[in-house]
């Protein structure tokens, strides 16, 4: 009886071993830059396109900003942006959107991901704020 149940643990003990072994093997991400959308553990950019709107679409800018009747408004609406602000300020907004407060959306200063610098490519980058500077 006793070597019944000593065998019982021996079988239970190896198994759960086997398990957390095999668990191990798999990669884990690490967790760093758990932004909006951003999906953890593949920092870099979040899509290869170079289509302004498939670029807001992956980067999931329209997640919060509303543009041509898509997305949600609760940073400022991205239509005819240009009309507003330049290149410059565009770009700033982008790469570093903590440093300045938009018009009417203060309080709203710290929703804005700080990972844009890594998840855009400099040409995607350059791609969306002159795409965006353009919306007159
Ligand atoms: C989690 C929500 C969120 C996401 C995602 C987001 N934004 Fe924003 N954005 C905001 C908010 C809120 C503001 C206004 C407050 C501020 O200036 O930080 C803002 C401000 C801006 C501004 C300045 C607008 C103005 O009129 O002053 C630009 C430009 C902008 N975002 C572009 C983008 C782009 C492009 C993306 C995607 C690459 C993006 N945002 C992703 C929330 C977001």
């Amino acid at each position: 009886m006793l070597t019944k149940n000593l065998k019982i643990f021996a079988v239970v003990i190896g198994t759960l071993a086997t398990f957390t072994i095999l668990a191990n093997l798999i990669p884990q991400g690490t967790a760093t830059d758990v932004g909006f959308g951003a999906v953890a553990g593949t920092p870099g950019p979040a899509t290869a396109s170079l289509d302004p709107l498939e670029i807001m679409r992956a980067n999931t800018c329209l997640v919060c900003h509303l543009f041509n009747g898509e997305g949600i408004q609760m940073g400022p609406p991205l239509d005819r942006i240009g009309a507003r602000v330049d290149a410059d300020y565009i770009r700033q907004s982008i790469l570093n959107p903590a440093a300045g407060a938009s018009e009417g959306f203060e309080e709203l200063t710290t929703m804005m991901p700080l990972t844009f610098g890594d998840q855009l490519t400099s040409g995607q980058l350059e791609i969306l704020v002159e795409f965006l500077a353009g919306q007159r």
